[in-house]
């Protein structure tokens, strides 16, 4: 039995399991034991709101409304949320001057492509499709008749309502550069609204990842920025949900994750590209789901990259960088 003194909710071993499977079912977000007071503080305000006594009714109560309306209000409460403009900048400098380019280069090559497609699956408040427009808008300036599409969803209403309003202030702007404020926001007070040229890029939806069949209706994207969800997931949700991004990316097409994340143990498809900025994944040119890299990196790399991309990156800047095949 679980509570405290600031707050008299209880909750039992047996209620903690039964609400952490349905979440998990439901959404692939896994709380592991050590979890039970995060969840239990985070059900409490909603149940006392609601006027419900214990996790069992709450369990009930949620999994029994058929609008999903209370499902929604769950998901609210159990996703970490933490975003900001320019996250990991390395891996966007990567994409900015490694990877965007060989991309363009590549549909340059035939006039029926002047399309690139983006996928931002789990964008939060929406800072990291933004930040992918702000690069798209920068570097197509030379590439005109180039269209742009980034399709960015959220299991959360609550961060698709901010991301949709597109107003920030404060810490999450840390990494934004004078010249792209000045660019592509416009100031109100102390806050920053995102301009319309960089919200027209854009489209926000809901969307839960954990529902193969929402998620396998995007396909043809150039590339995926899955980064800093897959670490909430279990195992088994986290190989179905690679599976379903490499069918929706197009030959060739780039995958990315956060910099503590690795797709060891996870998925053989994707080859791994070293390039001067960051590590990428990528799908083949003319590769079938499932099969081993042809590629073979050295084995310290291989070795880190296990363990946590930051150290094989340290360990990369020590080696002459390989550009990207396209
Ligand atoms: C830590 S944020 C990462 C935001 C952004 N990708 C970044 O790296 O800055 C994780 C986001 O994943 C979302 N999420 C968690 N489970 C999800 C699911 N099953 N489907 C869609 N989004 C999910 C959460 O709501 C949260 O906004």
């Amino acid at each position: 039995m679980v509570g405290s003194a600031d707050n008299d909710m209880e909750m039992t071993r047996e209620e903690f399991m039964m609400i952490r499977d349905f979440i998990h079912e439901r959404s692939g977000i896994y709380f592991g034991e050590n979890k039970e007071y995060l969840v239990r503080n985070r059900l409490s305000k909603r149940m006392a709101d609601l006027g419900i006594k214990t996790v069992r009714d709450y369990f009930y109560h949620v999994k029994y409304d058929v609008s999903l309306k209370e499902f929604n209000r769950l998901m609210t409460l159990v996703t970490t949320n933490e975003t900001s403009f320019f996250r990991n900048e390395p891996q966007l400098h990567c994409f900015s001057e490694e990877v965007l380019p060989a991309l363009i280069e590549k549909k340059l090559q035939s006039p029926a492509s002047r399309h690139v497609k983006i996928w931002s699956a789990g964008c939060s408040t929406g800072e990291e499709p933004y930040t992918l427009a702000m690069i798209m808008l920068e570097r197509l300036k030379s590439y005109p008749g180039f269209t742009v599409e980034i399709i960015a969803n959220d299991i959360s209403e609550a961060v698709l309502r901010k991301a949709r309003q597109g107003e920030y202030a404060g810490m999450t702007l840390r990494n934004v550069r004078p010249e792209f404020l000045n660019r592509y926001f416009t100031k109100l007070g102390d806050s920053y609204r995102v301009k319309p040229e960089v919200k027209a890029l854009v489209k926000f939806s809901h969307m839960n990842l954990n529902e193969p069949r929402k998620s396998y209706v995007i396909s043809a994207a150039d590339a995926i920025f899955c980064r800093n969800v897959m670490i909430y997931f279990s195992d088994g949700v986290r190989k179905q949900l690679v599976r379903g991004f490499y069918n929706a990316l197009n030959p060739g097409g780039y995958f990315f994750i956060g910099h503590s994340e690795t797709l060891h143990g996870i998925s053989k498809a994707f080859k791994l590209v070293y390039l001067k900025n960051a590590l990428v994944y990528q799908k083949e040119v003319a590769g079938v789901a499932g099969q081993p890299r042809k590629t073979t990196p050295p084995q310290e790399i291989l070795a880190c990259a296990s363990g946590g991309a930051q150290r094989a990156l340290d360990l990369l800047s020590k080696i002459k960088p390989v550009t990207a095949r396209t």
